[in-house]
């Protein structure tokens, strides 16, 4: 079964209005129709809105994190309640941003993709480890320690609707990436205990995706990769001409198979 690549863009706190403005005026040209392939761009929650508006045909606009809660006395919280409202379909949880600026936790994650998914809504799953625990070869045990609590409770026939994007965060905007073969064990080795956590169909059907600096020179060979199904991109996503060249590599990529 070839699984489709979602190839998506984290904007993290980056572009007001006009630059989404203007951001949109340039990609919209590029826009086409793929059943393979899924791409699309996280705004900051006030953006949301505005790039919904703008976007054209099958690019998705996600939310870069949203709260457990549905409603009530939480202040500064978005909620999965008022992204149904804006029809968004999909959220970065787990964020290692999200984990180092605003305290998420494993045990967060966990409420908050219980939540996605009672709303319908897709959540993005982001676990990674540390250099420190990456040079003292912890990875595989904080992968596991990782998926075993996020994915607690969460039901087989739910789980299939979930994406896990796998980003060390030694990774994420250092323009330093583990070696295909590192990249590709680690995406194998998650999607085997997602197999122990639920069954071969789940890890057969759920998508598998890498992020960190991951750009227009590197993003073919790391999405070719056959255990990986996308790539969750910062800083290349920022200009629409570089996200676009990657989603066009993969594009071409994608015809040929
Ligand atoms: P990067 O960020 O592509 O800039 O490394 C990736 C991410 O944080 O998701």
């Amino acid at each position: 079964m070839l699984r489709k690549k979602y190839i998506l863009g984290n904007w993290k706190l980056n572009k007001n209005l006009s630059e989404i403005t203007k951001f949109f005026a340039v990609f919209n040209k590029f826009v086409f129709r793929s059943e393979k392939i899924v791409y699309g761009f996280a705004p900051t929650h006030l953006g949301l809105a505005h790039a919904l508006n703008l976007k054209k045909g099958q690019t998705i606009i996600m939310a870069q994190d949203v709260s457990e809660k549905i409603q009530g006395s939480y202040t500064g919280q978005i909620s999965c309640y008022t992204l149904k409202d804006l029809d968004v379909k999909y959220v970065i949880v787990g964020h290692s941003e999200t984990r180092q600026y605003l305290g998420c936790t494993d045990e967060l994650v966990n409420a908050k993709v219980l939540t996605c998914l009672s709303h319908n809504i897709t959540p993005v799953i982001c676990i990674g480890e540390s250099l420190k625990q990456y040079e003292n070869k912890q990875t595989k045990q904080v992968l596991t320690k990782q998926l075993t609590t996020i994915f607690n409770t969460v039901r087989v026939n739910d789980a299939t609707k979930c994406i896990i994007a796998y980003e060390p965060l030694w990774a994420i905007g250092s323009g330093k990436t583990p070696t295909l073969k590192e990249i590709s064990d680690l995406c194998e080795f998650i999607r085997s205990t997602i197999k122990k956590l639920f069954n071969d169909n789940v890890a057969k059907q759920l998508p598998i995706l890498y992020g960190g600096s991951v750009n227009e020179s590197n993003a073919l060979e790391i999405i070719s990769l056959p255990n990986v199904d996308g790539s969750l991109i910062g800083g290349a996503s920022l200009d629409p001409i570089k996200f676009n060249a990657i989603v066009k590599d993969i594009k071409q990529w994608t015809s040929k198979k």
